[in-house]
């Protein structure tokens, strides 16, 4: 068990503690707009390595690299289409990641041995600063054990890998709060490989022409599995009718219902929780509802079902509720 370390990033001296373990080879959690990151050193082996042992992680589910601008693109990747270009002019920082032929000198550590790479530059003033300072790459995947919910709070890191990693670097709540939307560049046509905040019709819209929606479950992107950002509770989702059907049939049980719509619900067991009916405001309040729920033991959590065009949301959802 590691001691863990606490750190503010209000306080300047706490930021340079966290550039100055990530320095020597260690393992921070980091704020990004989208979820809290569990970053090493992207040209450190042994660092990167120890990312998969705090996660649980298998190591050939890859690491999305983060960089500090557009620029240091090259260092990173080959080949890179122009669509890289214009997406990144328009998304960068921001909630995107491009996948692209990964430059030879890169460890295929980082890219679970496959050629490719996933890049991305996060808009976070404090990650943003860090890597400036430090002149490198930050690998980092969700800070959370492989296949639960992502963290979007310092405390949700501190709840899962406290003794696991050597700090954690609060920096408040993400302000997106969901993970970032992955597109490979690296065939004739880019594809979604995971929705994300910035959706297929904003892709289009910059590239000009139409690109292609996941495949369903590909074994390359660990968040295209089917069982993934799992809560302890189990969790289904059905329409509002159904909630009102299931709820009356089982009124011994205690439930909690994520509803965004209006309709009463009645049931003497029941946590109402009224989520936003907005995605954007849905999306960045769900990660925390469900470790909220977590905590709070009831039976099941019901979730209302989503709009059909909310596809980052209703792609996490619908991994939280499958079965093992
Ligand atoms: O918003 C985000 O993307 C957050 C923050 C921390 O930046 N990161 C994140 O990382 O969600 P992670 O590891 O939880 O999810 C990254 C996804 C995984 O599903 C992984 O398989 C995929 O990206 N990925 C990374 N590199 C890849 C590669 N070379 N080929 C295919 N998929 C890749
Ligand atoms: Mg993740």
């Amino acid at each position: 068990m590691k001691k863990t370390k606490l750190l503010n990033s209000s306080k300047q001296e706490d930021i340079n503690k966290a550039i100055a373990i990530l320095t020597k080879g260690g393992i921070v959690a980091l704020p990004t707009e989208t979820v809290y990151g569990l970053a090493a050193d992207a040209k450190n082996e042994n660092a990167v390595k120890k990312i998969f042992e705090a996660k649980g992680r298998p190591v050939d589910h890859p690491l999305i690299v983060h960089i500090s601008s557009y620029s240091e693109i090259e260092k990173w990747a080959n080949d890179i289409p122009i669509s890289a270009k214009m997406l990144a002019k328009k998304f960068w920082p921001g909630p995107l990641t491009l996948l692209l032929k990964k430059s030879k000198n890169i460890s295929s550590i980082i890219t679970g041995g496959l050629e490719n790479i996933a890049l991305r530059v996060p808009n976070q003033p404090i990650f943003l600063n860090i890597l400036e300072k430090m002149d490198t790459g930050l690998a980092a995947p969700s800070a959370n054990i492989h296949k639960r919910v992502s963290p979007t709070q310092s405390s949700h890191v501190f709840a899962s890998l406290y003794g696991r990693i050597d700090a954690i670097l609060d920096g408040g709540d993400c302000k997106v709060g969901i993970e970032s939307t992955i597109v490979d560049l690296t065939s004739k046509t880019p594809r979604i490989l995971r929705y994300g905040p910035i959706t297929k019709q904003d892709i289009e819209k910059v590239l000009g022409y139409n690109i292609l929606a996941p495949k369903k479950h590909s074994k390359k992107v660990s968040g295209n599995m089917k069982v993934h950002y799992q809560p302890y509770t189990k969790l289904k989702i059905l329409d509002i009718n159904e909630i009102k059907t299931f709820i009356e049939k089982n009124d011994d049980k205690k439930i909690a219902v994520m509803q965004y719509s209006k309709q009463k619900l009645n049931h003497k067991n029941l946590a109402r929780i009224k989520m936003p009916s907005n995605k954007s405001g849905y999306a960045k309040i769900l990660y925390n509802t469900l470790h909220k729920i977590d905590e709070m033991k009831v039976d099941l959590i019901l979730v209302e079902l989503p709009p059909k065009d909310w596809s980052d949301v209703l792609d996490r959802l619908l991994k939280a509720s499958a079965k093992n």
